[in-house]
């Protein structure tokens, strides 16, 4: 089948590798004409495992290409998928200005019956306005003939692990009324499909709510363990117990039940913001997830906070080495990240940083090239030389069994901050390390 892909992100790019890998032809398009430039030469912008070869090789293979030439890529397409940001507005609802731009593009182009596949993560509604947007266009192109759908098709991969997500996901969202448009779909998933039906079919309002719901359900996993570790520590329980012990029932299950620095990435905070933008838009108080974002904002500053008392509020010229940068592991991706907010607040009281992280130093650079206290480091021992203190903040696999005598010897003092809860308290304390970790 012949895929138009708008927007080379992080979904854009990994869905469309993946759809080539299975033998369809894959445009992808995106206005950033360096991004497209560079990946023409064979750079890939963002780090997820498996990606590198599976774009190279479909690139090779003639099956995927990149451009910035919209009319061709709308020309090409059978499909044409909308894969592009929808960023947070100033009021946290969901900025719908990229998707509706795409809109505009695909009818200004089309001469043929389009399915245009929203996959970017849009209020409920978007359908609507993006299939007004076209009708709008062709009329003002006398084109008024020209059919299409709009179908709504959310994406669930996660960063990290976005190419398997991709290739064998665990459910397909397609919203649509049309009969035509799902035979459409179901063509073009097939190849995911063969093991077991995974395609869900459903109108597209459902689709659209399916993702923020999917969402906000995991946010609220999340802010309700920290929830119960702030209350862990404050009661003399250990919320790593806690958490084996209500994830030993199968109503609850182990998943997505650690407590942490709080959640980023460039998910979860901004839909979880604009769902509740969007209850509000419409009268409804959503009393949950209100308190999801709420917890959340709190505890992102909850490792300073216990920096910040453990040296009596002296952070002035401190040195802090921190292990990880992004926003959780196996991603490049800093957007929201607990980090950020730990960073920030130790520069504020005057504090340096020594960071390193496995695939996130380039994007650090990007971002805070120009902080005079912050070293970014090669290795994850260098980040360590002279520091005051150790600071864990993402569970990259390399940080989960260091060497404990080697810490000891290169930091100043023998404390470590754990926002992962990646160690044994007793053996920690036994290497006379000062180890603090999150509700325990
Ligand atoms: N990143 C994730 O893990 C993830 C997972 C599921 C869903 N989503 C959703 O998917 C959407 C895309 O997210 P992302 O992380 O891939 O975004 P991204 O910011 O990584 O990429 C978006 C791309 O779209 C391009 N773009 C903007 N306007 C364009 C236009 N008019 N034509 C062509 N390209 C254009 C940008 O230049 C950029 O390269 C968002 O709605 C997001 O919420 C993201």
């Amino acid at each position: 089948m012949k895929v138009t892909v708008f927007g080379i992100g992080y979904v854009g790019l990994v869905q469309g590798a993946v759809l080539a890998e299975v033998g369809h032809d894959v445009v992808c398009v995106d206005i950033d004409a360096e991004k497209v430039d560079r990946l023409n030469q064979g750079h890939i912008p963002i780090y997820e495992p498996g990606l590198t070869p599976l774009v190279k090789d479909n690139y090779a293979a003639g099956r995927l290409s990149f451009t910035t030439d919209v009319a061709a890529a709308v020309k090409h397409g059978e499909v044409q998928f909308i894969a592009v940001g929808t960023p947070p507005d100033d009021d946290g609802s969901a900025d719908l200005q990229y998707v509706l731009a795409v809109a505009d593009s695909i009818a200004l182009h089309m001469d043929k019956h389009q399915t245009v596949i929203d996959k970017s993560t849009v209020p409920v509604g978007t359908a609507d306005l993006v299939s007004e947007k076209i009708k709008n266009v062709l009329t003002r192109r006398g084109r008024s003939d020209l059919t299409y759908d709009v179908v709504s098709n959310p994406e669930f991969l996660k960063e990290g692990s976005a190419v398997s997500d991709c290739m064998k996901p665990d459910r397909i969202i397609v919203g649509t009324n049309s009969k035509d448009a799902e035979d459409v779909m179901r063509e073009l998933y097939a190849p995911f499909n063969r093991n077991h039906e995974k395609m869900i079919v459903m109108d597209v309002r459902s689709a659209e709510l399916t993702k923020y719901a999917a969402n906000g359900m995991l946010a609220t996993k999340i802010s309700f363990m920290n929830e119960m570790a702030n209350l862990s520590e404050r009661l003399g329980a250990d919320i790593e117990m806690v958490r084996q012990g209500i994830g030993s029932d199968p109503r609850i299950g182990y998943d997505f039940i650690y407590a942490g620095a709080g959640y980023g990435g460039s998910c979860f905070p901004k839909d979880i913001q604009a769902l509740i933008r969007t209850a509000d838009s419409i009268g409804f108080d959503p009393k949950i997830l209100k308190a999801v974002e709420a917890r959340n904002n709190e505890q992102k500053t909850t490792l300073f906070r216990k920096i910040d008392q453990h040296f009596d509020g002296k952070l002035k010229d401190k040195a802090f080495a921190i292990w990880g940068l992004s926003f959780k592991p196996n991603t490049n991706d800093m957007r929201d990240a607990p980090s950020r907010v730990l960073m920030e607040a130790l520069w504020e009281a005057g504090a340096k940083v020594q960071a390193y992280d496995p695939e996130a130093m380039e994007e650090a650079q990007r971002l805070y090239g120009d902080q005079d206290a912050l070293a970014l480091c090669g290795t994850k021992e260098a980040a360590l030389k002279g520091a005051d203190a150790l600071v864990i903040v993402t569970d990259w696999q390399v940080f989960k069994a260091p060497d404990f005598d080697y810490i000891k010897q290169k930091l100043k003092s023998p404390v470590v901050f754990d926002g992962r809860n990646l160690f044994d308290l007793k053996r920690l304390a036994k290497r006379g390390i000062f180890y603090y970790s999150v509700g325990r």
